[in-house]
């Protein structure tokens, strides 16, 4: 095709291009009359010569309206928010702050992934709890916002499908590192679920897809630029992933700490530190969706919080999509495989590498490697200590922990030992929150 190829050469050129020439592209995409060759190709392009933000806007436009663009009106009365979090290792928020929001009085129709790589994804998590249907139709999904004003399900076929498409061949063309692309990418979906309101967890560090400080801010920007451009109200925190976020990488035992952290009351440091942020991102949504000043929005998130309004949503939510509370219970007493590391010598915990953790908290199968792997819902990493802990010779510093077989467990405790750097002096505390963009 002609013009194809001439929308090829102009980005190659590094020119921009016109609306509907990106329109047209992702729509012959699409319709499988444009193959995967030269839409690689225009992947590439993107990835060494940019997109303007209006370039931008426009792809995330067209990827959006390539399947199913929701709408809460006539099935919620509420304004609507969503959260999304561009993935961290022990990253449970999104268990916490989707129902804290809901409990504030915003619909939160949150559509999530499942893990791929490193970072866990929410619906494997939610689905260690037995019974929880985390595949719901477009309709049931509906149905539980309007009863319960907060549901979480993996997004159907009927969303984005350009994303998925695309997202196939930029995996093996290397072309996912590419702001305009991942801002497309996560936009479009988010858009499509409708609400009106996105805040975004930008997270930054050797735990997350954007290492440096940098790429996290310009990822933010062009974020939070795109849903404004599209009619949202839109505003990103860039927050550190260097660590793993408080002690639990894993399924069940992140389901385990979430809980936790939406039990009124006090809990362990780390998982404390953990609740504050996702009172700042919980808060960040209200405060867009109800127009109310963010200290005051945060003031009725901790108030939600220490009620246990946040707990009886997520136990509401669970419920309406058919979980078992009490099953889960169980599960967790359920006996695993274990294997305890300690320190060797003494000092202060100065660094914990989150990346490595994910890692091996994958290979014990807590995660996936390739989409089609099955997860070991008891399968991950307990960390007994934190970032500037103080530890003695032979103190605990994690268990690994696994439900079908002892194999491979001694490797992993190896690797993970490695994640841990112990310094006689105490390090600099780190503030989870780096910077807010809006
Ligand atoms: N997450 C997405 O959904 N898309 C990307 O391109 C990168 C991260």
């Amino acid at each position: 095709m002609t013009a194809v190829k001439l929308i090829l050469d102009k980005k190659r050129e590094g020119h921009a291009l016109g609306s509907a020439e990106i329109r047209e592209f992702i729509e012959g995409f699409c319709r499988g009359e444009i193959p995967d060759y030269q839409m690689s190709a225009l992947a590439m392009a993107i990835c060494c010569r940019g997109m303007t933000q209006r370039e931008t806007a426009d792809l995330t436009e067209a990827m959006m309206r390539s399947g199913a663009v929701l709408d809460w009106e006539g099935v919620t009365s509420l304004p609507t928010a969503d959260k999304h979090s561009t993935g961290g290792v022990g990253d449970k928020l999104s268990l916490v702050i989707q129902p804290l929001a809901a409990a504030c009085g915003v619909a939160v129709p949150s559509l999530t992934g499942r893990g791929l790589g490193i970072t866990g994804g929410t619906a494997d998590k939610l689905e260690t709890i037995p019974g929880y249907d985390a595949s719901l139709s477009l309709d049931s999904f509906r149905k539980v916002i309007s009863s319960v004003g907060v549901s979480m399900t993996v997004q159907t076929d009927e969303i984005t499908p350009a994303d998925k498409k695309l997202y196939a061949l930029r995996d093996v063309t290397g072309t996912v590192s590419s702001i305009p692309l991942i801002t497309a990418s996560i936009l479009s979906k988010k858009l499509a679920e409708g609400a009106g309101v996105l805040v975004f967890d930008v997270k930054c560090g050797k735990g997350a897809f954007m290492k440096s400080r940098e790429e996290a801010l310009q990822l933010a920007q062009s974020l939070v630029s795109g849903a404004k451009a599209a009619g949202r109200k839109a505003s990103a925190l860039i927050t550190s992933m260097d660590a793993p976020l408080g002690y639990a990488v894993g399924n069940a035992c992140e389901v385990e700490e979430a809980l936790e952290m939406l039990s009124p009351g006090e809990c362990r440091v780390a998982v404390e530190k953990a609740r504050a942020l996702s009172v700042e991102l919980a808060a960040e949504m209200v405060s867009l969706a109800l127009n109310m000043p963010i200290d005051q929005a945060r003031e009725m998130c901790r108030e939600k919080l220490s009620q246990g309004a946040a707990k009886a949503k997520f136990v509401e939510m669970v419920a309406a999509q058919g979980g078992d509370l009490a099953a889960f219970s169980r599960l967790l007493e359920k006996p695993v495989f274990k294997y305890r590391i300690q320190a060797m010598r003494s000092g202060f915990v100065s660094a914990i590498d989150a990346e490595r953790v994910g890692k091996v908290a994958l290979s014990l199968g807590a995660g996936r490697g390739k989409a089609t792997d099955r997860i070991d819902p008891l399968a991950g990493v307990r960390l007994s200590v934190a970032v500037g802990d103080k530890v003695s010779l032979g103190s605990p510093l994690a268990t690994l922990e696994k439900s079908s077989d002892p194999d491979g467990l001694e490797k992993a405790a190896a690797e993970l030992f490695k994640a841990f750097v112990i310094s006689s002096d105490a390090p600099q505390e780190e503030a989870l929150l780096l910077e807010r963009i809006d």
